[in-house]
């Protein structure tokens, strides 16, 4: 059977490290799939810069020149539509989505997490990791759904905390995991064929 080049938006806020290694795995053919186009609420943060380097259709929509969430998130939708990718990927993008927008994407926007969910949702999850004293840790690419990092789980990767572990030295282990978890997640999604069972994604 072909395997089909799966579409995918990248939806970022800063960084962008992990945008970098999803276009790095399939620059390397590990991953068959395009990036359709890459979208970021902040203006010149370095993931945007970077994805305009790239060659690729590079979009900065500063959620400050909107009157309201909702509208901003208008014309990231418009976007979308015009690009028409499988997926929605979010790569570190520090906003909350509607209720409208998760609807038109059911099952097609995914984000990653820095924590094993559903342990530590939300900010910092590295440090409440260790402000809890956890043994590990690790990070979560998921489904979007209505709830805070919440929806149906694809990949899961875990890091030992060590320790001497700070917030930085244990965000940059499982930054490392997240790279891969990411790929792995993509690269399955790209393989096609999986249905969702309550709260478990079961490939076939
Ligand atoms: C990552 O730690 C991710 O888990 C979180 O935001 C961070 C984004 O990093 N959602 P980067 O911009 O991909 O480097």
């Amino acid at each position: 059977m072909d395997r089909v080049t799966v579409r995918l938006a990248v939806l970022l806020s800063g960084r962008g490290s992990n945008f970098q290694s999803i276009h790095d795995a399939i620059s390397r053919g590990q991953l068959n799939a395009e990036i359709v186009c890459v979208i970021s609420n902040r203006p010149g943060v370095p993931g945007i810069v970077r994805a305009r380097e790239l060659g690729l259709p590079a979009y900065e929509i500063d959620h400050k020149s909107y009157p309201s969430r909702l509208d901003h998130e208008g014309e990231v939708l418009r976007v979308l539509s015009e690009a028409k990718p499988d997926y929605v990927v979010l790569a570190g993008y520090m906003r909350l989505l509607s209720a409208g927008f998760i609807h038109a994407w059911r099952n097609r926007i995914l984000n990653i997490h820095p924590s094993l969910l559903p342990s530590f949702p939300g900010v910092d999850a590295q440090k409440q990791a260790l402000d809890y004293g956890v043994k590990v840790s690790g990070c979560t690419v998921h489904f979007v759904d209505e709830q805070l990092d919440a929806g149906p789980i694809l990949v899961q990767r875990m890091v030992e905390v060590r320790n001497d572990d700070t917030a930085e030295s244990l965000s940059g282990r499982i930054l490392d995991e997240e790279h891969q978890a990411y790929v792995e997640a993509l690269i399955k999604l790209s393989h096609g064929g999986f249905r969702i069972e309550g709260r478990r994604v079961v490939w076939s």
